[in-house]
């Protein structure tokens, strides 16, 4: 199969905005430093800036976010250029045509709250500016399944799905495609990663700050539609979907999808929700507010190789440490043949972040007369300097039309479902204190077992 052809035109709405300064700017100049960015990039913001004072909004948000490489920032700086106008003005968009003069293939990134997203959708269509091109947006796509079917129909009136990229940042990250690399690129675990050896899965997400001055974001989302429906249910996706057919995008995001679809709805008594003390003073915050800041659930699929193996995830801000983990625990040996019956079961550890860990938990005999063991730990760790990230890698996949990574519209709205009976207040809200691991009524959760603490070491547990 050819490949896509390369946008030409990379255009950004939100220019001015907090996404364009944390990710996309610093995302950009790293294109520029590998020599990946030959195409004029648009910023549209309703500032009223001139491109001078444009390019300084970029190098401002650089020096905050990564620091200014000049060499790069002179090559974005040069292919920078400003349109500035309202959403709902025509006018915009035809000053954004005359701006992308020439580009037949402009790649269109809406990093502007999703109630915008019709408005300009349609002035895009309009003023001709949607014609071959490819359009970005960003989770959380829609705030449930009702709103997620009408945000993929909005897009879907101007833009076929092979021109849509929805940017879940986790799908980018280096250590969540290892899942995937270690799932299928060795031998040796496919035997054992099934019902018959495994016996249950966590999922940790643990952040020790809080909402960081995204008071008023996090009142829309919560932890449930933040970080589980997106991130982690696709964390969980990877670790259970069948081997993908074949080598393209599509064959590889038809396996996952499969995976959302087995993922039974979850219902209210397979959630726990808590909130931090302190949230309800947070800039922006309701002063009565009973959104989530942290949730713990009890995921299962309905599929040959994973019945009865619960999924257990758990993500939550202001909790003791900062680290986001997969643990897979196996099923202890059929016959205790040396006397430690309550020893633990071997495991696999995936760290996520803040930096990459492979461990395999396993039994050793300890040196000595009696045949007596202990846990030890096979550990690999993945360390690369120069390591892309996800905004990066993710622009330059969008461009080049390479949707690998990005989600599809079939398992957004599989994931919505998976979630849709518990957002919002349909549980009870606990609160717990800050550095804690999240309102102890989390524990009942897991069936008698214990959460897995990332903070364990790796080496000897
Ligand atoms: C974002 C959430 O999508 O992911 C944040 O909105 C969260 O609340 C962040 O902190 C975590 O991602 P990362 O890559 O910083 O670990």
């Amino acid at each position: 199969m050819a490949a896509p052809p390369h946008s030409d035109a990379l255009v950004f709405f939100g220019a001015s905005g907090d996404l364009a300064a944390k990710q996309i700017f610093p995302a950009l100049q790293a294109l520029a430093r590998r020599g990946n960015l030959e195409l004029p990039v648009v910023g549209v913001a309703r500032s009223e800036w001139t491109l001078e004072r444009f390019r300084a909004a970029a190098r401002e948000s650089l020096a905050r976010h990564g620091g200014v490489d000049e060499t790069a920032f002179a090559v974005l700086a040069a292919r920078l250029r400003y349109v500035t106008g309202d959403y709902r003005d025509p006018a915009t968009f035809t000053r954004l045509a005359q701006a992308l003069a020439g580009a037949a293939r402009p790649l269109h990134y809406l990093a502007i709250p999703p109630s915008l997203f019709e408005t300009v959708v349609g002035g895009l269509a309009q003023a001709g500016c949607a014609t071959n091109a490819r359009i970005v947006v960003e989770k959380p796509f829609g705030r449930d399944l009702a709103s997620a079917l009408e945000l993929n129909a909005t897009l879907g009136r101007c833009f076929p799905e092979s021109a849509i990229f929805r940017i879940d940042h986790y799908l980018g990250k280096e250590p969540v495609q290892n899942l995937l690399y270690f799932r299928f690129g060795n031998a040796f675990l496919e035997p054992i990663w099934n019902r018959h050896y495994v016996s249950r899965v966590q999922i940790t997400m643990a952040e020790s700050f809080g909402v960081q001055g995204r008071g008023r974001f996090y009142e829309e989302a919560g932890a449930i539609r933040d970080v589980v429906q997106n991130h982690l249910l696709q964390v969980a996706a990877l670790l259970a979907m069948e081997a993908p057919v074949g080598h393209d995008a599509e064959r590889l995001r038809d396996a996952k999808t499969q995976a959302f679809k087995a993922m039974r709805p979850i219902v209210p008594g397979e959630v726990v929700r808590g909130q931090y003390r302190g949230y309800r003073s947070e800039d922006g915050v309701d002063p009565a507010s009973d959104v989530e800041t942290f949730a713990a659930l009890r995921l299962h699929f309905d599929s040959w190789r994973w019945a009865g193996v619960p999924f257990y995830i758990r993500a939550g801000k202001c909790l003791a440490t900062t680290a986001t983990e997969v643990r897979v625990d196996l099923k202890p040996p059929p016959h205790v043949l040396f006397g430690d019956v309550s020893a633990a079961p071997n495991y696999f550890r995936f760290r996520l972040s803040p930096h990459v860990v492979l461990a395999l938990g396993a039994r050793a005999k300890r040196p000595g007369e009696a045949m007596v063991g202990e846990e030890v730990q096979l550990v690999a760790c993945h360390e690369h300097g120069d390591e892309m990230a996800p905004y990066e890698r993710l622009l330059a996949d969008a461009m080049r039309g390479d949707q690998t990574l990005f989600a599809r519209e079939d398992a957004v709205e599989a994931a919505w479902c998976v979630v849709d009976r518990v957002l919002g207040r349909t549980t009870p809200l606990h609160i717990y204190d800050t550095g804690t691991w999240g309102p102890p009524e989390a524990a009942a959760l897991l069936d008698g077992g214990r959460w897995h603490d990332p903070q364990a070491d790796f080496g000897r547990a």
